[in-house]
């Protein structure tokens, strides 16, 4: 009796589970939608800014998590359609959750048996796997939201033609319009629809491959006139040139980086700015990336501050000491005067850190002391930081300020549709791309060259860039 009553509970929970799971397939639009409006709400309140920044990352992953089981479905549809009648569907949906499982925790950072993002794996195979994994992550979960809008537009056509029919019935009461909300789409219109949804799914994934193996690497040259009141008339024209986000490793080769160094002494500039994270994960890296950029030309030398990757992996000494043995200064809560004749501009370098939360304050108050002492009053100074928290505080007399840490919007934009359709904006970071302008400063975000996380970027090339800095309007 008693196994027969143990037999029969694990069918039930088997059997509710397997409800379970068949009520969120078939509603996953609803949950999706719930999560979206969950986001948006979470944006719209004002949490305090880490605990908005963890909702938003636990909704993105909810979002993720659904759009895996909307693909797995499409999958199983697939497969249903090449294997009619065997095998039966639920045996197909364990295998491909089996197999799904071993390859998603063999690739999820953190969880261990990982190796995407914390160890530099150079073999070919693991660059091939780690690939695929990101061209299948970031393809996927794009194409399952374009395809929940593709979803909400189609319903809302269908609503607003049954409620036009409606208006027309009611305004010509013996008129005999037909009411559409009983009739079902025609097998026309239902094949064209499927076949849209196919091509608007498709995109995305496409979109990925052309991220992998060729926007990411596909560095752009902007040319940014940068207008400065007290500019010294010595200074009329002098060029920086500005190296950002590094990020030596598997994907941002020492090959590419070199090209990039070649373009930028082509570009001759005066001085040569590099903005931090020159690693990744691996601190062994310091030494090539330091060989490779140690071929930056610029007669007034090339100057640069650390990036957070630089903390993380606890290499700010010993890179600062590689660099200086190649002739390139670290500034770190530093300045170096930049003559020219009996004129000079101020240039300063402050470290990004990584205190943990509870200091944050702590280290952030001790920096802006360091920032106040280093500042020249009537000289131009120009800041180099990985991320720009002091941009805005018009007591320090910072004029122009260069950052990057970005990655031009998370490497994920649409900011050619309308500014701020990126990651990063998403995260509620208020500063991306571009030159930004608050009470006479300026600030300079650099979408860097290299990446991190996921080897794709969409909407936000890499770019080396040259600034020409004048007095003129
Ligand atoms: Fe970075």
């Amino acid at each position: 009796m008693m196994v027969s009553s143990s037999v029969s509970s694990k069918i039930g929970s088997t059997g509710r589970f397997l409800r379970v799971w068949h009520r969120v397939v078939v509603h996953w639009r609803a949950i999706v939608l719930l999560l979206i409006l969950a986001c948006v709400v979470i944006r719209a309140a004002h949490f305090d800014e880490f605990i908005r920044f963890d909702l938003i990352l636990f909704a993105l992953l909810l979002v993720f998590i659904a759009s895996q089981i909307f693909w797995i479905g499409r999958i199983l549809d697939l497969a249903e359609w090449f294997l009619p009648g065997e095998p039966r569907r639920v045996w197909l949906a364990i295998i491909a959750g089996v197999v799904y499982l071993f390859v998603f925790t063999y690739s999820y950072p953190d969880w261990g048996l990982s190796h995407v993002v914390r160890a530099a794996d150079y073999r070919s195979q693991s660059i091939l796997i780690d690939a695929t994994f990101w061209w299948w992550f970031v393809g996927s979960l794009l194409a399952f939201l374009l395809v929940i809008a593709f979803g909400a537009a189609d319903r809302a056509a269908r609503a607003a033609g049954w409620v036009y029919c409606k208006a027309r019935m009611a305004m010509y009461e013996h008129s005999a319009a037909p009411d559409t909300e009983a009739a079902p789409p025609s097998s026309g219109r239902r094949r064209f629809l499927e076949r849209t949804a196919v091509l608007v799914g498709a995109t995305p994934f496409i979109a990925a491959g052309y991220g992998l193996l060729y926007e990411q690497q596909n560095v752009e040259i902007v040319r940014q006139r940068v207008r400065l009141a007290r500019l010294p008339k010595a200074f009329e024209g002098f060029q920086i040139a500005q190296l950002s986000d590094i990020h030596i490793g598997p994907f941002t080769t020492a090959d590419y980086i070199r090209r990039c160094v070649a373009i930028t002494n082509g570009l001759k500039p005066d001085l040569i700015a590099l903005t931090g994270d020159y690693v990744c994960w691996d601190p062994e890296a310091q030494g090539e990336v330091v060989r490779v950029l140690a071929g930056l030309r610029a007669p007034h030398g090339v100057f640069g501050c650390m990036g957070n990757h630089e903390a993380d992996v606890g290499i700010e000494d010993s890179i600062t000491r590689l660099f200086a043995a190649q002739g390139i200064r670290m500034l770190r809560q530093e300045r170096a005067p930049i003559r020219l004749g009996d004129e000079m501009l101020n240039l300063i370098g402050i470290d990004h850190g990584n205190a943990p939360d509870a200091e944050r304050q702590v280290e952030g108050d001790r920096r802006l002391r360091q920032l106040k002492a280093l500042v020249m009053p009537n000289t131009v100074n120009i800041l180099l930081i990985h991320y720009p928290h002091v941009f805005g505080d018009h007591e320090l007399g910072i004029d122009l300020t260069l950052s990057g840490d970005i990655h031009g919007g998370g490497q994920l934009s649409l900011d050619f549709i309308h500014r701020g359709l990126n990651l990063g904006s998403l995260m509620g970071v208020p500063y991306i791309r571009g030159l930004y302008e608050n009470g006479g400063e300026q600030l300079y975000m650099n979408r860097g060259i290299g990446i991190t996380g996921f080897p794709i970027r969409l909407g936000a090339r890499p770019e080396i860039t040259v600034f020409e800095l004048t007095r003129e309007r």
